[in-house]
């Protein structure tokens, strides 16, 4: 590597700029470790809060995500991150003006937002709702509740900035992830963090999207992963450790790692979960 690209790395190191359920942020030492030394593009296709992008910053990345909000969001923040910034800092954390500003996808005015604007009010209510959680109703219109914080940080101009440099590069697409084999090459590598397939029969599939993940979609994610390991084409991929899941991929490698998530959400009680990172090749 260039010391002047060392350097840039060194003064900002970007963040997610959005709290996303399944952020990897905690497992990211263990996913960096398995991530193969020279690879051609990287490829991300449930890009959420995108933790292991920005912490690789690779030259060459396709990201995509199913998600049109998130991903105007990434456009927003690659193409015109001044005027994100700008908007940015006219929101307030105040209770009704949270539920004037969610409320804005139920009109028509909605539409005639520009996508800073609309990129704006994903920040804003990312970090004000409660718990980060990005939950939509089936006509896809935002319905986390307002949550309770001291001091929320709704704009963090220095991490969008570091951000926007990380970016400059990245091809940023809405896409389902069957997409991703269309376009990959043998020498690309491909991390694939799909929502989680539940640990228990009785706990709900996640949903982040009008569409549900359902089980599925995990047969098709796998099935995807055996036609890109026919093609020689690496991958990573991370779920949880449920029955179906270490079935599902017992022809590759297959290793327990361990996440502090809460495990009731009742109670809030957190504990050590493992989880799985599946590779087919030796790390
Ligand atoms: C577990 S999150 C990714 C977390 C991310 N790696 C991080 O560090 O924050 C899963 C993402 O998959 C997206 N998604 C759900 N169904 C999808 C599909 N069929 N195709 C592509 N993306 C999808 C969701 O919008 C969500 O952003």
């Amino acid at each position: 590597m260039k010391t002047d690209e060392t350097l840039a790395k060194a003064i900002a190191s970007p963040k997610p700029f959005v709290k996303w359920v399944g952020g990897k942020t905690q497992l990211l030492p263990e996913l960096e470790k398995r991530i193969p030394k020279s690879f051609g593009r990287y490829y991300e296709p449930f890009i959420g809060g995108g933790a292991l992008f920005f912490r690789l910053q690779p030259q060459r990345a396709c990201l995509t995500d199913i998600n049109p909000d998130l991903v105007n969001l990434y456009t927003v923040i690659r193409d015109q991150v001044e005027a994100l910034i700008e908007d940015l800092s006219q929101h307030v954390y105040e209770k009704d003006y949270f539920y004037q500003v969610r409320g804005v996808d139920r009109t028509a005015e909605y539409s005639t937002w520009t996508d800073v604007q609309q990129a704006s009010r994903f920040i804003y209510l990312n970090k004000t709702c409660y718990n980060g959680l990005y939950r939509v109703n089936l006509k896809g219109q935002f319905n986390a509740p307002f949550g309770r914080y001291t001091r929320p940080m709704i704009l963090d101009a220095g991490n969008l900035r570091a951000c926007h440099q990380a970016l400059q590069k990245a091809v940023i697409e809405v896409a389902d992830f069957h997409d991703v084999k269309k376009r990959i090459r043998a020498d690309d590598f491909v991390y694939f963090d799909p929502p989680y397939a539940p640990l228990s029969t009785t706990a709900k599939f996640t949903s982040y999207t009008k569409k549900r993940f359902d089980i599925e979609m995990q047969y098709e994610l796998r099935d995807l992963c055996r036609a890109l390991d026919q093609r020689s084409v690496r991958f990573m991929l991370s779920n949880s450790s449920a029955p179906l899941i270490l079935d599902l991929y017992s022809e590759f490698n297959v290793e327990f790692v361990y996440a502090t998530r809460s495990i009731n959400s009742n109670t809030g009680k957190r504990g050590k979960i493992p989880e799985v990172i599946v590779t087919n090749y030796e790390h």
